[in-house]
């Protein structure tokens, strides 16, 4: 993972680079580092924990340059101290480089650097790169670089800066994202936009083996041992969009209360009077209905998506959907038919597990459409046709807003394909949009409950085990609750099929476990019904989100929680709410770090 950013130019260069590396930290914070050349000169600082501990050892220095890079890391290879932070240096301090992704033949590099008497500083694969770069550096960096580039093996996108070329960044790419910015008498490198939006909109996407020499009046781009070659520039059309807490204690709180103005916007965006419309689809309606299956691709939350997608698009629009974990795709030899239709979901656009699905995909010509939120992610820009989520900057680690944004999204598609193929009636789909336009005022209801889900958290923020179990298009909504208590307050919680309990985890119940059993009204509300009796008959405590009015099952809640009626398959966009909730509250009880989780990246781009 790791983010990087650098400049070439006459602006604050110590102020460039961290504004770029805190708007890069979604991609890794457990150390970072900048270094600069001032005058020919090479400085560099670096340091663990997050970018504000970076601020504060630059306070009393005097950074100064005209050309610098940054990096911002998610450990690899290398616990997050000070010494693996990059920049890595040289042995002599001259050259200093930034990578983000993996070398993995650094340790039979490393052995034969170590024996011609380079010294390694770090237990970083990466350092490889800088001790390569100069054992070939005579007189030419460029040169050192693209014999560099001969021996690795694995990804990067890395910049490098040295003594012996004080004016210019070499920048590489091969597996991770880099992009280069272009300005007046200024120029860029960043892993994404948002780092580097602020001071230009001309963008130029490096491809995989292209390398970029950058010094403040311009840009060349090659191939590895090609020649220079013109690369088309980008002009990005959209705004840097603020992300701060606006009053709130956390990005993870503020973003769970902004969820009724994101279904908002994506419903006024997409849907015009009674019609479904996809600006970006570029899948034309004769493909889609000559497609026979949808094979879905997605990680963590977005493979929860993805699972309450295939309950949708099944019931309404009678379409064979599968649903894979991105990173088990390869593993399964796929049955490829001519008509399928590869859907990849990623809030980031840039997951490393579900981009090499898509590739896969390609290169075996199936037509991929991806729902991404982050617009000119890779995954955006390598699919077909693509479906924006709408759901603006999300910083809390913990998806909230973008999950919902992806199960709306997901459900007007549904609801696009079924009106396509006469699956469903026009009335019905008429019915549906009206429901789904009530959602928005119908989380407000659930976030109004805020302080009874915190009494609940309240009571349970000690138990270091939960349960959660739901049926049907509520069994992801179980899951999606268990991943969100976990990433953010360490506590061990699974996701069920509560018709599952039986076979196993039954064993585990006992008056020590909480169980939050998710039971709206709808056509599994009585087996649900049955399994929480079987959770009370062992003396589990049952946490309830259930429909408002449901006399019945509160008799067999220790506590509940409503969720307005609606229609089933929008259930799970409401049932998620308390459960985000539920999390933040016992996390912010336990002190942790809600917005920053140890061990997580916003953006995973390791395999
Ligand atoms: C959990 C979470 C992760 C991501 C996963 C995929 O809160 O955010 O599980 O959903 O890493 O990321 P994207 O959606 O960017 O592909």
């Amino acid at each position: 993972m790791c983010g990087i950013v650098g400049y070439v130019g006459e602006r604050n260069i110590e102020s460039v680079l961290l504004v770029g590396l805190e708007r890069l930290s979604y991609r890794g914070y457990d150390s970072s580092g900048i270094a600069t050349l001032s005058d020919g000169e090479l400085s560099y600082w670096k340091t663990p924990g997050k970018i504000w501990e970076l601020e504060k050892v630059l306070q009393n220095m005097n950074v100064q340059g005209t050309v610098g890079i940054g990096h911002t890391r998610w450990s690899t290879h290398g616990e997050p101290n000070e010494v693996n932070a990059h920049p890595q240096v040289n042995t002599v301090k001259k050259i200093a480089v930034v990578h983000n992704g993996i070398i993995e033949n650094f340790q039979a590099l490393r052995q034969k650097l170590i024996a011609e008497g380079y010294l390694f500083r770090s237990q970083t694969d990466s350092e490889v790169i800088v001790h390569l770069i100069a054992r070939y550096l005579q007189d030419d960096l460029l040169e050192a670089v693209e014999r560099t580039l001969l021996d690795l093996e694995g990804t990067y996108a890395f910049a490098v800066i040295a003594e012996a070329d004080p004016d210019r960044i070499i920048a590489c790419r091969k597996g991770s994202p880099l992009i280069i910015g272009l300005g007046k008498n200024e120029n860029f490198i960043s892993s994404d936009i948002n780092a580097i939006i602020q001071h230009t909109k001309e963008i130029v996407y490096m491809d995989d083996l292209d390398i970029a020499i950058l010094n403040k009046s311009q840009v060349e781009f090659k191939k590895l041992g090609g020649a220079v070659y013109a690369k088309p520039s980008h002009q990005i059309t959209w705004d840097a969009e603020s992300a701060d807490k606006s009053g709130y204690d956390h990005y993870m709180l503020k973003e769970i209360f902004e969820q009724p103005t994101v279904v908002r916007n994506i419903i006024s965006n997409i849907v015009k009077g009674d019609q479904i419309q996809f600006d970006d689809l570029r899948i034309s309606n004769e493909d889609l209905n000559r497609t026979t299956r949808f094979i879905i691709q997605a990680c963590g939350t977005s493979w929860h998506a993805g699972l309450v997608a295939k309950y949708m698009i099944e019931r309404y629009a009678r379409m064979l959907t599968e649903v894979d974990i991105s990173s088990e795709f390869r593993y399964r030899q796929m049955i490829s038919g001519i008509n399928d239709i590869v859907v990849a979901i990623s809030q980031s656009g840039e997951t490393a597990d579900t981009l090499a699905c898509i590739r896969e995909a390609k290169s075996k010509f199936f037509k991929v459409l991806s729902f991404v939120n982050v617009r000119g992610s890779t995954i955006d820009r390598e699919s077909d046709g693509v479906i924006h989520t709408l759901a603006g900057p999300e910083v809390g680690v913990d998806s909230t807003k973008n999950y919902v944004a992806r199960v709306i999204t997901l459900c007007l598609f549904t609801l696009y394909l079924a009106q396509l193929r006469w699956t469903v009636s026009p009335d019905q789909i008429k019915e549906m949009l009206a429901d789904l336009k009530k959602i928005p005022d119908y989380i407000d209801q659930i976030l109004a409950q805020k302080d009874k889900v915190k009494a609940i958290a309240d009571r349970y923020y000690k138990k270091r085990e939960f349960l959660f179990i739901g049926r049907g298009v509520n069994y992801p909504s179980a899951l999606e609750g268990a991943l969100k208590l976990k990433e953010i307050s360490y506590i061990h919680a699974t996701g069920y099929a509560a018709g599952e309990l039986k076979h196993g985890p039954i064993a585990l119940i006992d008056e020590n476990l909480p169980v939050v059993c998710i039971a709206p009204h709808c056509s599994t509300y009585d087996k649900m019904m049955s399994n929480i009796q079987e959770v009370r008959a062992r003396k589990g405590k049952t946490i309830v989100i259930a429909t408002e009015g449901d006399a019945e099952i509160e008799a067999y809640a220790d506590d509940i929680i409503w969720i307005p009626n609606t229609s089933e398959d929008l259930t799970p966009i409401l049932t998620v709410i308390p459960m985000q909730l539920l999390s933040y509250y016992i996390a912010v009880n336990l002190e942790c770090d809600v917005d920053q989780p140890r061990n997580l990246a916003k953006s995973v781009t390791v395999e």
